[in-house]
């Protein structure tokens, strides 16, 4: 097991990472001297896979647990959820000392998360991510929310959790696509902070994809290392932290345009991260050598790289490009690479150079 810690003073917590943690759940919120009433929110999907063996350690510890399921999906991403989520909880007779454990993908984890940050002005939570991409990603760092019709994540809060468990079992029963999917975080990490984590990738992908125990643990708590380490710097996302959205703001745009039915978030981030990678060619100097390294490693993790697009459905991009929240003052500012392992926030980008990434792609 491999231990990262997210220092944020009062509200530091570890990240555990490893094979056969869900078993020590109980274990390790006793020792985090939690009250002992709590709540499992997960997905019908997770909580059919490991709704027992989540609540099974926590019984053992003595802990009285409901279990609230919600439909698997963005869809529940919701404050119709969290409605739901409130009542239940209520019913069930949480009170401050209460905790939730949110069990499941990053849908899970934002909603359960929002609702902890509320319920009774706050009550703790405890993070058992079980898709690569919340156990790299989502279940780090303190943003949570939900959706509404409007957009994206327009709700929300930041409210940082007592423990982050990641079991790293979980992760064989996730869908290939899902895999790839949160491999596109994994890579980005790669990109922003860590050449030697970029070369490894390059090496070892199949390995990573074989679920490979050791090297499975090694990447996954890097990533979670390296985004510890940006959200420490800058907690509610007021400079540095913009990093983490190396190819988001085309990436956001095409999910917004599909409406979120075409791509998973990783499959559009992956498109996004290699045309911010020609951009950056363009722009910074980026060896275009190292834009080839950047496009091949996302396709042998089985993610698209090209979009092609009719001229309106560009309009409509660059419509929601615009949208994005990364806009200040009317202009888009990119987060782009010097070299791999070193990216900048803040660029300026003329439209029609996007425009001449994304027709080349
Ligand atoms: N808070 C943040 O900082 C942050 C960062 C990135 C993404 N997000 C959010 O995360 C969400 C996406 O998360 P996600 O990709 O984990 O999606 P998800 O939670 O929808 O999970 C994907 C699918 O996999 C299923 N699943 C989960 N674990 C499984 C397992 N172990 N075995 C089999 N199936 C499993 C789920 O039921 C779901 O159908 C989005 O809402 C996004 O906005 C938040
Ligand atoms: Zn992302």
């Amino acid at each position: 097991m491999r231990i990262v810690k997210v220092p944020l003073g009062s509200r530091s917590y570890e990240i555990k990472i490893g094979p056969g943690l869900l078993d020590r759940l109980g274990a390790e919120c006793a020792r985090l001297k939690l009250g002992k009433r709590c709540a499992i929110i997960s997905d019908t999907t997770v909580a059919r896979r490991f709704g027992t063996a989540a609540r099974r350690p926590l019984a053992r510890s003595d802990f009285d647990v409901a279990q609230i399921t919600l439909p698997a999906g963005e869809t529940a991403k919701s404050l119709k959820s969290v409605q739901e989520c409130y009542d239940r909880l209520a019913a069930h007779r949480l009170d401050r000392k209460s905790f939730i454990v949110a069990l499941g993908g990053g849908v899970v984890g934002d909603l359960a998360g929002f609702v902890a940050s509320t319920y009774l002005r706050g009550i703790a939570f405890v993070q058992v991510p079980t898709t690569l991409l919340a156990q790299v990603d989502s279940s780090v760092g303190g943003k949570v929310g939900v959706n509404l019709k409007a957009g994206k994540n327009l709700v929300g809060a930041f409210y940082q959790p007592r423990l982050v468990l990641c079991d790293l079992d979980t992760l064989a029963t996730l869908p290939r696509r899902e895999f790839a999917a949160g491999l596109a975080e994994v890579i980005k990490y790669g990109i922003i902070s860590d050449s030697a984590l970029f070369e490894r990738l390059e090496r070892n992908l199949s390995k990573l994809v074989a679920l490979e125990p050791r090297m499975l643990e090694a990447v996954v708590a890097l990533c979670c290392k390296i985004k510890a380490g940006v959200v420490r710097q800058d907690e509610k996302e007021g400079g540095p932290r913009a990093i983490l959205n190396f190819g988001h703001t085309i990436g956001h745009a095409l999910e917004a345009i599909s409406h979120y039915g075409k791509y998973l978030h990783g499959e559009a981030i992956s498109i996004g991260q290699v045309a911010a990678a020609r951009l950056s060619a363009q722009l910074l100097g980026l060896r275009e050598s190292d834009v080839e390294r950047i496009a091949d490693l996302f396709r042998r993790a089985g993610l698209p790289t090209r979009v092609s697009l009719s001229a309106s459905q560009r309009k409509h991009l660059f419509a929601a490009m615009q949208l994005d929240k990364k806009v200040t003052a009317g202009q888009l500012k990119f987060v782009l690479a010097r070299k791999i392992g070193k990216v900048e926030f803040g660029h300026e980008v003329p439209t029609r150079l996007i425009m001449r990434v994304l027709n080349d792609a």
